[in-house]
C-alpha cells in the first residue's frame, strides 16, 4: 500500500510561506495540514483573516485547512467559507493541549465530552459542503477517553482521523502510547493517520512494521510535525527508502532553504524584529539536527537586527555546522 505523508500543522512553524518554501527545496510530503484557524464571532469572514489559506498563497502541495472551535455554527460558517475557496476537506482540531485552549473546552478540552462532540457533528456534518476529518489525542485527562469517542466518530462519514497517542495533559512529555493506538485501529471504521515522534526513517520503519499485518498495511497515512521542521530531509528519505546526501550537502541545502525563508519573510513581515523573531523560532528547530548547537543558538538569539542575525547564521553554516545530533 502506498505511503501518504502529511506535513503536520505547527502553529508558528508551518505557515504558508514555510510550506511553499519547503516544496521548492525538499520532497516527501504529499499534503500539508495547515495550523489551526480560530472561528471569529463576526458574521463576515474577510480574505485578510484567512490570508494564509488563500489558494493563491498555497502554490506548493495540497493543503487541508484546520479549524479550532467548539461552536458548530462558528465552525460551519468558517468551513463553508473555506470550501467556497476550493477546499474539499476541512479538519477539526480536537487535539490542542495548551491550557488556554483546552480549559475552554476547545481542542483536547472537548475530549471528555463525547455527547458534546456528537451534538457538534450532528449539526456540522449535514450542513458542511466539504468532507470533515478530525485530529485528536487519546484523551484530555486519560488515555481511554478515546474508547468513548471512536463509537461516536463511527456514526459519521469522516475522511480520516489523525491520532496523536498522548493525552492533552501530557502535552509532549512521555512517549506515544502505541498499545492504546493499536487498540484504536480495531475500533474505528475510518482510515487512521498515525502522528507522533517520527524523528528518523528508522522510527518510521519500526512503526510501519508494527502497524502492518502480512499482506495488509493497516496504516498508510502518516503525519510528521516537529521532526520535519528539525530535519526537512526526513519525509524525502522515508519516501525514497535511502539517504544519499552527505552531511555537507545537507548543510548547503538547508542554508539555501533558510535564505529563501529569510527573503520571503523579509518581503511579507513588517518590521525587522518580526522577521528576526520568526527566523529565530525556525532556527530553534533547524539547529536541533546539528551537533552541539547551544552556543550558536545563544548567539543567534542575542542578535537584534536582520543584518546581525544573518551574519551569525552565515557564520554558523559556513564554519561551525556539523550535521547529525
Ligand atoms: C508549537 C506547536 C504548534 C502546534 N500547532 C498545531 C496546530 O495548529 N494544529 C494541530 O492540530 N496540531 C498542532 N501541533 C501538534 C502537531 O501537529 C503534532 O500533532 C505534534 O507535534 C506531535 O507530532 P510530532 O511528534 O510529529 O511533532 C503543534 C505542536 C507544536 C509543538
Amino acid at each position: 500500500m502506498p505511503v501518504t505523508l502529511y506535513m503536520g500543522p505547527i502553529r508558528g512553524g508551518t505557515d504558508h510561506i514555510y510550506r511553499n518554501a519547503f516544496n521548492r527545496h525538499f520532497s516527501g510530503f504529499d499534503l500539508a495540514m495547515a495550523p489551526f484557524i480560530n472561528c471569529i464571532n463576526q458574521n463576515k469572514i474577510t480574505r485578510k483573516y484567512v490570508h494564509g489559506l488563500l489558494p493563491e498563497n498555497n502554490t506548493g502541495m495540497p493543503v487541508i485547512p484546520q479549524i479550532l472551535s467548539k461552536s458548530a455554527e462558528g465552525f460551519l460558517h468558517m468551513a463553508n467559507y473555506l470550501s467556497d475557496l476550493g477546499y474539499e476537506t476541512i479538519n477539526w482540531n480536537l487535539g490542542c493541549p495548551f491550557p488556554q485552549v483546552a480549559n475552554k473546552q476547545r481542542g483536547s478540552g472537548l475530549l471528555p465530552f463525547p455527547d458534546k462532540i456528537r451534538e457538534f457533528l450532528d449539526t456540522v456534518i449535514p450542513a458542511m459542503r466539504g468532507q470533515l476529518t478530525i485530529k485528536t489525542r487519546l484523551g484530555r485527562e486519560h488515555r481511554d477517553e478515546i474508547f468513548s469517542l471512536l463509537p461516536v466518530f463511527n456514526d459519521y462519514p469522516l475522511g480520516d482521523i489523525t491520532i496523536h497517542p498522548r493525552t492533552g495533559r501530557q502535552m509532549y512529555t512521555g512517549t506515544p502510547d502505541l498499545d492504546t493506538f493499536e487498540a484504536c485501529l480495531k475500533l474505528t471504521r475510518h482510515p487512521v493517520v498515525y502522528n507522533g515522534d517520527i524523528r528518523t526513517a528508522a522510527d518510521f520503519n519500526r512503526l510501519a512494521e508494527r502497524f502492518s499485518t502480512p499482506g495488509e498495511c493497516k496504516i498508510s497515512r502518516w503525519m510528521i510535525g516537529r521532526w520535519a521542521l528539525v530535519d526537512p530531509f526526513l519525509p524525502g528519505v522515508i519516501k525514497a527508502g535511502k539517504d544519499p546526501l552527505t552531511g555537507q550537502e545537507k548543510i548547503e541545502k538547508l542554508k539555501a532553504f533558510h535564505d529563501d525563508l529569510f527573503e520571503q519573510y523579509s518581503r511579507t513581515l513588517y518590521g525587522p524584529s518580526h522577521i528576526t523573531d520568526r527566523m529565530k523560532g525556525l532556527m530553534v528547530y533547524f539547529l536541533t539536527a546539528f551537533q552541539n548547537p547551544h552556543n550558536a543558538l545563544k548567539k543567534i538569539k542575542k542578535t537584534r537586527t536582520p543584518e546581525q542575525y544573518m551574519a551569525e547564521v552565515n557564520h554558523f553554516f559556513d564554519s561551525d555546522a556539523r550535521w547529525g545530533c
